[in-house]
């Protein structure tokens, strides 16, 4: 069974960069709604006892989707910053070395998250060899498929912006932009710092590094719904 993570804020945290109603419709109906669904889902079936990041790396269709939110969900919560904070230590280093500076990737990133049609996210992820890089996901698709590391995320999903900012999606990411949470950034950064973290083969839970961090992220706080 996979438990909904608290939030790790107050619903009205982020305002005005993103209201307490936005909060509760995003939070209380859509991320509450997968975890409801999956577990309808995966009852009786092999992925009634496996972790969300296996679920994910295992699935198709409506339990990958539903599995896939409730982590991309998740992540972007954490991704999250009510207070400003500064990209810093190794991982400005690699930006700055990958991207030319940090406001090359800001409006490489924005344009990123404007310009993806449809429903989906825009991630800062890391390549196994250690290249940061820019990636569009469309509806729930998630860099886990892809053994790509996820260092930050933004929702452009239209439920995440609609309410606050209209169909004025650039004007939501500029916001999201300093309302990154580049400590909770660094942290992944760091701690996937390594040549083995991940390997080619679909993830094992017991030996790949980034699935625990993943599945410590699920697990913090979590809430029965
Ligand atoms: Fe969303």
């Amino acid at each position: 069974m996979i438990t909904l993570p608290k939030l790790p804020f107050a619903e009205n945290a982020m305002e005005p960069f993103i209201s307490a109603e936005t909060i509760q419709y995003h939070y209380g109906k859509h991320h509450t709604g997968y975890v409801n669904k999956l577990n309808d889902l995966i009852k009786g079936t092999e992925y009634e006892e496996m972790s969300l990041s296996a679920i994910i790396r295992r699935a198709d269709g409506p339990i990958f989707n539903n599995a896939a939110q409730i982590f991309n969900h998740t992540f972007y919560w954490k991704c999250l910053s009510s207070s400003s904070t500064a990209a810093e230590g190794t991982l400005l280093e690699k930006i700055n070395n990958d991207f030319g500076s940090l406001e090359a990737l800001k409006e490489e990133f924005i344009k990123m998250g404007a310009s993806l049609f449809g429903s989906g996210w825009v991630w800062l992820v890391r390549e196994p060899k250690g290249k940061l890089m820019i990636k569009q996901t469309s509806n729930a698709h998630t860099p886990l498929s892809s053994n790509l590391i996820p260092i930050f995320v933004c929702d452009v999903w239209e439920h995440a912006y609609y309410i606050d900012y209209r169909n004025a999606r650039p004007d939501y990411l500029k916001e999201f932009w300093k309302h990154i949470n580049w400590k909770s950034a660094s942290k992944i950064y760091e701690e996937t710092d390594t040549d083995v973290f991940i390997g080619i083969e679909p993830c094992n839970d017991i030996h790949d590094p980034f699935c625990q961090l993943m599945d410590e992220l699920q697990d913090e706080d979590r809430v029965t719904t």
